[in-house]
């Protein structure tokens, strides 16, 4: 196990925490890989029923790791760390829930587009989406679900003008459960995935299932449309300049 993803297990729940806080959680190849293994384990262990994602300190996770973009197998390789991490978490049978907190980048969004809850610290949840800002094309089938989830042109906000959604705001637009004080969100997270956790096991899963009924290929076929542009755009030299500005820009 990585230690930069520690994985623990507590009454049914399997929780899963980015441990990078020097970095602010920022996924790198190596987190993406722990991060699919964990979900792997989870999946093939009947003792846990949901999984419980969190980050440690300031923030729930700065995004992809800006300085691992460029290193590895192009992204449109299948077997990419990132890509099959983000086919792994819509695929999940098991309820996945969020906690988080702090400003939450990237990837760190649009995986909550497949999370079944979510809780968000109230003062310091800021959701950014600032792929256009580098040059870059959104992931894991957001381009499909974001607008479906609070119209087109709300989804244009975040995704062409990557601006920030406060806690209160990503709840009102259905991206969040429950804001909570920063103190209580683990807490309140920890609550919600035992109270799933206590359902009857099948009746969830066949739930979860029904739930993404219908947008499953739709999600599949996105995200690999997604991944491709997303490879070329690593390429451009508009991503070039927005990486180099934000590691110059002190
Ligand atoms: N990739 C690589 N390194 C990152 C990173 C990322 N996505 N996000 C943060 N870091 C690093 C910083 O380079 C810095 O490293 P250093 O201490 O060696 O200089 C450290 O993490 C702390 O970051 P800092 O910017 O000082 O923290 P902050 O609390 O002031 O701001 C963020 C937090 C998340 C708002 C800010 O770090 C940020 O905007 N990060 C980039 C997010 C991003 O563009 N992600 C990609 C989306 S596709």
């Amino acid at each position: 196990m990585s230690e930069q993803v520690i994985v623990t297990h507590r009454d049914a729940v399997c929780e899963v925490r980015l441990n990078r806080p020097e970095k602010r959680n920022a996924l790198t190849l190596d987190m993406y890989r722990a991060l699919t293994e964990a979900i792997a384990a989870a999946e093939a262990d009947d003792e846990v029923r949901a999984v419980l994602l969190s980050g440690e300190g300031a923030c729930f996770t700065a995004g992809n790791d800006l300085k691992d973009f460029l290193t590895g197998a192009p992204l449109s390789d299948p077997a990419h760390p990132t890509g099959r991490f983000v086919r792994a978490v819509a695929a999940m049978s098991k309820v996945l829930v969020a906690a988080v907190h702090g400003p939450t980048v990237g990837i760190g969004v649009t995986l909550l587009l497949h999370c079944d809850l979510v809780v968000a610290a109230q003062r310091s949840t800021r959701l950014i989406t600032p792929f256009v800002q580098l040059g870059l094309v959104p992931e894991a089938a957001s381009t499909l679900l974001l607008p479906a989830l609070m119209g087109h042109r709300r989804a244009a906000e975040l995704l062409l003008l990557g601006e920030p959604l406060d806690a209160s705001a990503a709840k009102a637009c259905g991206l969040v459960n429950r804001v909570i004080d920063d103190e209580g969100v683990m807490e309140e997270a920890r609550t919600l995935a035992r109270a799933v956790a206590c359902q009857p096991r099948e009746a969830v899963r066949a739930t979860k299932r029904l739930l993404r009924h219908g947008r499953t290929h739709d999600v599949a076929g996105r995200m690999e449309e997604e991944l491709l542009e997303f490879a070329d755009r690593l390429k451009s030299e508009e991503f070039a300049a927005a990486a180099q500005a934000f590691f110059t820009r002190r």
